[in-house]
């Protein structure tokens, strides 16, 4: 299979150029001005951007998780991800008390078997280095793709490691080549600032934000910064919310340390008063950490501009309102956590990012596609369109509108974060390793054409060369 996409924007993070690209069976073969080669489909992108596909770093699909199951699964997750023109992500396993890491990370290949429309790779969510995992297994890990290790400072009960997991798992990191992942929070005093509100009778979705101060992530945030320099490790700060969480890593950036930091594309538009909703309507924007006060985002776009913060995800984490949100009808702390956003991530960054004068083109395609793929160990495979590069590309129309709606997404979720937003610009054509997946409004992509990726440990390349496959 050949596509010659003619006469398009080329944009990538460094570069923005009238051209064609032409594709052969998964690859970018040849970048140029009029090719003049024969394909098998020819596409005319006179007038729209030839971006990368996206790579979302930070998503939860078919997760366990507060008392129930996110709603979307790799298949209903992908076509979601495939309409907003992200064509790779990194997911979750989340290990299970007692479980090592090899049994949790062959349940999430089996999540994926038979249903992935573009291409994933894990992080391991470490949960237990006592009964379950050992760290010699930690360290088998990257040989087997996996690079990278999440650890949760939150979720007391549930997720929540302790310092010593956590420095643990900093140690094997270093010796690996693997980067750490923190949710950073201080889960013990928010776990008491709840237990408090509880006994208080205060029950409502707005008491998630108040039991959560921007305090508590920034308090955290510095120590998971400190640990990892101890350890001497690379940290990725994931779903950076409020600007006392970026403070400190800015601080450690310009000391030249190896940190940093995301923010998600909900906290760049949701604020502290969307969880006051009436009719329990505010459990739609339960997430972690929550929405922050209106003046959080201007310092979060700052830190974007600044690369104080170098990525946007989207911790897509979703569920439906009705039935799975409701569990917390009555008590704020039993709304399961998350919401989802795979599809509008894209949309989101183009309208407010770039349509809005917060950032250009190039830095968009940066945050979207190009930094996380050189942090997660998929670069120059995916994040940018180079000749070897895989064939992920989108086809953007700048001029198309576009009205967010749940009626309309494609995930199974009964809401959306953004709905009724009308936006200026979106995905039109998206293929995945050259196969066109999303073709206008049709999913043509077929269930179990994505493929699991082997990533490349930090800091090195996922080159041609190297094995894409499990
Ligand atoms: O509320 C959230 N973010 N749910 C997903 C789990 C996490 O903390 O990333
Ligand atoms: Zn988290
Ligand atoms: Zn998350």
């Amino acid at each position: 299979m050949s596509v010659l996409i003619k006469g398009g924007r080329i944009v990538t993070a460094a570069d923005d150029i009238l051209g064609d690209v032409f594709v052969e069976d998964e690859r970018v073969t040849l970048i140029g001005e009029r090719l003049d080669v024969a394909a098998d489909r020819v596409v005319d992108a006179t007038g729209k951007y030839v971006l990368p596909g996206c790579v979302d770093p930070h998503t939860h699909l078919d997760m366990p998780f507060g008392g129930t199951v996110t709603v979307d699964d790799f298949e209903s997750g992908h076509a979601a991800a495939a309409f907003g023109g992200t064509t790779c992500h990194v997911d979750f396993v989340i290990q299970s008390r007692g479980q090592s890491f090899g049994e949790a990370l062959a349940d999430w290949h089996a999540k994926r078997e038979g249903k992935a429309l573009i291409d994933n790779g894990f992080h391991m969510a470490v949960t237990d280095l006592d009964e379950g995992g050992t760290l010699e297994e930690l360290a088998t890990l990257p040989d087997q793709g996996v690079t990278s290790y999440k650890l949760f400072m939150a979720y007391k009960g549930a997720l929540m490691v302790d310092d010593e997991t956590l420095f643990r798992t900093m140690e094997v990191a270093a010796e690996t080549g693997a980067l750490v992942l923190v949710h950073a929070e201080n889960g013990d005093a928010i776990d008491v600032l709840v237990r408090r509100a509880l006994a208080a009778g205060r029950t409502e979705p707005i008491h998630h934000a108040l039991t959560r101060p921007p305090e508590l992530e920034g308090e955290a945030t510095n120590r998971a910064i400190q640990l990892a320099h101890v350890a001497g490790c690379p940290l990725y700060v994931v779903h950076v919310s409020c600007s006392d969480a970026a403070l400190p890593i800015s601080v450690a950036r310009a000391k030249g340390w190896p940190v940093w930091g995301e923010t998600c594309t909900q906290y760049l538009v949701i604020d502290e008063t969307f969880l006051e909703r009436p009719d329990f309507e505010g459990a739609k924007y339960v997430y972690t950490p929550p929405p922050r006060p209106l003046e959080h985002q201007d310092a979060l776009w700052q830190a974007l501009r600044t690369d104080t913060l170098s990525a946007v995800s989207t911790d897509h984490c979703a569920f439906l309102w009705d039935g799975q949100k409701t569990l917390g009808r009555d008590d704020f702390s039993k709304i399961p956590n998350g919401a989802p956003g795979l599809e509008n991530r894209l949309h989101m960054l183009h309208e407010l990012g770039v349509r809005g004068g917060r950032i250009t083109l190039n830095r968009m395609v940066e945050l979207l596609a190009t930094n996380p793929a050189k942090l997660f160990g998929l670069y120059p495979r995916k994040g940018t369109i180079a000749v070897g590069s895989d064939a992920d590309l989108v086809v953007f129309d700048p001029d198309r509108r576009h009205t967010i709606t749940a009626a309309a997404h494609h995930s199974r979720s009964d809401y959306n974060l953004y709905e009724g937003t009308e936006v200026t610009g979106a995905p039109e054509l998206v293929l995945v390793r050259g196969q066109v997946v999303v073709d206008g409004d049709e999913l043509v992509g077929k269930p179990g054409s994505g493929q699991f990726v082997r990533r490349a440990r930090f800091g090195e390349l996922l080159t041609a060369s190297a094995p894409l496959r499990a």
